[in-house]
């Protein structure tokens, strides 16, 4: 695990998921969409995809993406807010884990997406941001996606400010090998505006040249 707590550790001690669950349970009782982040990486993904929610939380969009067809393994490092997943949907795959060091989970690699919605990424322990983006880059297959939501003010977080620029989130998924396809403002895909204050950013590991030479060098 981290040296450093995460910072939704931080903010809730781990006590989160039931409350958390509760949260989102009133708003679709109360009519509203608590689906657009699983509709927004539907759209993005083949029938039967592979997807990997990172930072899973109680698993709200992994299951509503595998009642869509989808193939979805969730991690977190929240056990509360993983009781709640498990108790929800025991047939799907939650894996206890730290994204800093996913790669000690034993996952086949080559999912077709990776999500880290809510905050995920602004709510890690600080310093490890730029490693779990490499972790989430690894995990994806050549052509796959990385799916992210996150505040950029203090109105779009649980934070008394921002803890990440997309300016700082881009360099790290440059840095992992990553490219920016699409940048919306809303998991309705608004489009985002320079300054905005929430962003959800579609970032695509290249696929291998098909004139690669040996040993497949790719373009990333
Ligand atoms: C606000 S919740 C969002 C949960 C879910 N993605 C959603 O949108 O409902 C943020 C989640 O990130 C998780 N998280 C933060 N740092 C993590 C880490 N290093 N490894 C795994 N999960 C982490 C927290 O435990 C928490 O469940």
């Amino acid at each position: 695990m981290s040296e450093q707590r995460d910072r939704w550790a931080q903010l809730t001690d781990g006590q989160a998921g039931e409350d958390y669950a509760r949260r989102f349970a009133r708003l679709a009782e109360s009519g509203h969409d608590v689906h657009g982040e699983a509709a927004f990486c539907a759209a993005l993904l083949a029938p039967a995809a592979r997807v990997l929610d990172a930072g899973c939380g109680t698993g709200r969009i992994a299951v509503r993406l595998a009642e869509l067809g989808h193939r979805c393994t969730g991690v977190d490092i929240d056990s509360s807010m993983l009781a709640v997943a498990r108790r929800e949907a025991p047939a799907q795959e939650w894996l206890l884990g730290d994204l800093s060091r996913l790669d000690t989970l034993g996952l086949e690699p080559d999912f077709d997406l990776v999500l880290a919605a809510g905050n995920v990424v602004p709510l890690l322990a600080p310093g490890t941001e730029p490693t779990v983006v490499r972790h989430l880059a690894s995990a994806l297959r050549p052509g796959g996606l990385l799916v992210t939501g996150m505040g950029l003010d203090a109105a779009h977080l649980p934070l008394p400010e921002p803890t990440v620029t997309l300016a700082e989130f881009d360099r790290w998924c440059a840095d992992a090998g990553l490219v920016l396809r699409q940048r919306c403002a809303t998991w309705d895909a608004d489009p985002y505006e320079d300054g905005g204050g929430y962003a959800v950013s579609v970032h695509v590991r290249p696929a291998a040249r098909p004139d690669a030479g040996p040993g497949g060098v790719s373009d990333r």
